[in-house]
């Protein structure tokens, strides 16, 4: 049994208290219990009105999506909902905590809608790549124009509660005590002389004006991507108005049902509840360190971003840098975001304020001296950041946590440098720090397991999405990225072009194709490593010059202008100069160069992908698929409506897949290894 309501009387009105803890997500057990009890309600001649209030710390946060990949069973939302509208007695919604998607719905059936003032109110279906089932995207439009429901479904935006009521998703905020209002609300619309029914389904869109909803549109299709379910809510929205209400109820519900059997929405709850497993602890459970302050050494792009990240999140910073104009670019690329962010509503007032305040910067360590967590971002060089970890102990509070930003170094060689690696993880953030939700928890050898829980908690803290990863070289997304861009670098070689390699794997879906990537981030920095790490390379490892040229050409990405594209615009367009050194390469390896179509390029790039994430996964680096996945959809761009690599690896021809790994491993050189794909796990319904 998966919940239950109760009906409580209480002069006159009837409450119906929805009970499945913790969030009271709506399962089949509660739309019958509701079903029940509103019948009750409407037999007993002594209530004059009905309550729908959530049990504990919500009101229904959303329905239970475990159900969404089995037929529905009976009773539906649908039919929940017709009982209220069609109930002689007003309802009312008495809404607290969250009341999303089927919740949100259910309020939508209701007279009226009153709510506490922290509520969130939304319809967050199209994030799981279906549309609001039942009357959600009929209603809101009603309530908000279809302009305001276009933008708010496709992005399935979640509205509290004093802006809801300004728009008309709520028709009253609770002063002081909700289900006290409530009743008092229900009862004045039982006595009104004009009725007591006001049904939403029943009310006339507001008239937008046509170029308002084309603009409204056209920015949701662009965000949403084109994605088969943000068209299909953007048709059902607009169709509010110009079709009979039942047979725009009943499109809708087609609609819901067809997509939530796709594909696409499977993927997207894979990805939902892989990034709600993704840095829970298993195992035992120890107390996370409270983190109050936190500590950054190294003020350059990294260090700014977490510190920036930090402030955000309402956690006073300190900054350390040894150099004082790094010190003052921090301080003016800070305070410049804090603004921007104020003005465009972004941050409060008082979160501004307090972040203005709780900025710290010196070139004296001991300003660390009462930090809970310290984090190290200065440049990544194993000798500098030894010595700044020594430095960092001399002055940092004995319990206090200490984190390293590194992207490919060994966790434990710096660890080793303090007289307690027990307390040292890698926290890597990715660029920029204060945006890119991705942050992996990096366990070493030594690390305890408090260490490792108070960097999951901070994690939290800061609004990201933890991942836990194994210390080894690249972690778990910068190793796998690396052997996709290699794979994606050999293509070069062997026929492609830029351009065409980056058009091929945007049209698969990801935000950006990869040498676009590279001249966003820099060419020198992989250039750099490169040249550090000549002498420990593979010789047999296939080694690609091309950007090696592009970097002694001056070509560094777009900071030069110019990198594998020039930018006369600020916009990539090809190269011609840079189409010569890719067929200069070819020749220098004597490589016969053979045009390689979008399919190829597809299948080599992502065989690469999925062959490195089957190795992370048989080495332990990742825990489990569902966490490669998050890292890859959460910090590199791959489609989230895949479901992320290898889930998107389990919807494949397992026998091809398998060769196209074969193929990726031969590609790099000899010996590299292959991912036994078969024994990850990969297709649970292959028996
Ligand atoms: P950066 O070059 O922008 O900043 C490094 C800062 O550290 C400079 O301000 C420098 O003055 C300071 N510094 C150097 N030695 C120091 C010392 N002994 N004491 C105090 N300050 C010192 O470098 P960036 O890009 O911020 O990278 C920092 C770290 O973060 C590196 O380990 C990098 O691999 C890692 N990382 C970088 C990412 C990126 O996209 N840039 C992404 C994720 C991790």
């Amino acid at each position: 049994m998966s919940g239950t309501v109760h009906l409580e009387r209480d002069r006159g009105v009837g409450f119906l208290v929805i009970d499945n803890p913790p969030v009271n997500a709506g399962s089949a057990d509660v739309r019958r219990a509701l079903l029940a009890r509103i019948a009750e309600v409407e037999a007993d001649a002594t209530l004059l009105a009905g309550v729908l209030i959530g049990a504990g710390n919500s009101f229904v946060a959303g329905s239970d999506l475990r159900e969404f990949d089995l037929p529905l069973s009976p009773p539906q939302l649908p039919q929940v909902i017709a009982a209220l509208e069609s109930s002689a007695k007003p309802w009312v919604a008495a809404l607290h905590g969250a009341a999303l998607g089927g919740g949100y719905e259910l309020a939508l059936g209701c007279d009226a809608r009153i709510a506490a003032a922290k509520t969130e109110v939304g319809l967050p279906e199209c994030g799981l790549g279906i549309i609001p089932g039942a009357g959600g995207t009929q209603k809101l439009p009603r309530l908000v124009g279809k302009a305001r429901a276009i933008a708010l479904i496709c992005v399935g935006t979640r509205v509290k509660a004093a802006e809801a009521l300004s728009l008309g998703m709520i028709d009253a905020l609770a002063a002081a005590d909700l289900k006290v209002e409530a009743a008092s609300l229900a009862l004045s619309l039982a006595k009104d002389p004009q009725g007591s029914k006001r049904r939403v389904i029943e009310r006339a869109p507001p008239d937008d004006p046509e170029a308002e909803i084309e603009a409204a549109v056209t920015k949701a299709t662009a965000q949403g991507r084109g994605r088969p379910h943000i068209l299909s809510a953007i048709a059902c929205i607009r169709s509010v108005g110009k079709i009979p209400a039942a047979e725009g109820l009943a499109t809708e519900r087609a609609e819901f049902q067809r997509l939530r059997i796709l594909p696409e929405a499977k993927a997207l709850r894979h990805i939902f509840f892989a990034e709600r497993a993704a840095g829970r602890e298993t195992g035992t459970k120890v107390a996370p360190l409270a983190v109050r302050r936190i500590g950054v050494v190294g003020a350059g792009t990294m260090g700014a971003g977490i510190a920036l990240a930090a402030l955000q999140s309402r956690l006073p910073a300190v900054i350390v840098d040894s150099d004082p104009a790094a010190l003052e670019r921090a301080r003016q690329r800070i305070a410049g975001e804090i603004d921007r962010s104020q003005k465009a509503g972004r941050m409060s007032n008082a979160v501004a304020d307090a972040a203005r305040q709780g900025l710290v910067l010196s070139q004296d360590m001991s300003a660390l001296s009462d930090c809970d967590l310290i984090i190290e971002a200065v440049v990544e060089d194993l000798a500098v950041k030894r010595q700044v970890f020594r430095a960092i102990e001399q002055v940092a509070r004995p319990d206090a946590l200490l984190a390293t930003n590194t992207s490919y170094l060994d966790i434990d060689a710096i660890a080793g440098a303090t007289s307690s690696p027990d307390r040292v993880i890698g926290l890597h953030f990715f660029s920029p720090a204060n945006v890119m939700k991705l942050l992996e928890v990096v366990a070493g050898t030594a690390s305890s397991d408090q260490a490792v829980a108070t960097g999951l908690a901070v994690a939290r803290a800061l609004g990201k999405q933890p991942v836990r990863a194994g210390n080894a070289f690249g972690f778990i997304g910068n190793r796998i990225y690396a052997a996709y861009r290699a794979a994606c670098e050999f293509m070069l070689e062997d026929g492609a072009l830029p351009q065409e390699v980056d058009a091929a794997l945007q049209g698969f879906g990801f935000a950006m194709g990869p040498f676009a990537v590279a001249d966003l981030s820099g060419l020198d920095i992989a250039w750099r490593m490169r040249q550090q790490t000549t002498a420990t390379r593979d010789p047999r490892a296939r080694y690609v010059s091309i950007p090696d040229r592009l970097c002694e050409a001056g070509r560094l990405g777009r900071k030069t202008g110019a990198g594998y594209y020039l930018y006369p615009e600020g916009k990539p367009v090809p190269d011609p100069v840079v189409d010569a050194i890719v067929i200069a390469a070819s020749a220098e390896k004597g490589t016969a160069r053979q045009p390689l179509d979008a399919e190829t390029i597809r299948r080599r790039a992502l065989a690469a992908i999925v062959n490195e994430a089957g190795l992370v996964l048989e080495e332990g680096v990742a825990r489990s698929a569902g966490d490669v996945d998050v890292v890859l959809v959460n910090g590199y761009g791959f489609p989230r409506w895949t479901g992320g690599p290898l889930h998107w690896a389990g919807t494949q021809d397992a026998t091809q897949l398998q060769a196209d790994c074969a193929a990726a491993a031969r590609a790099a050189g000899p010996d590299r290894p292959i991912a036994d794909l078969a024994g990850l796990g990969l297709w649970p319904d292959a028996g």
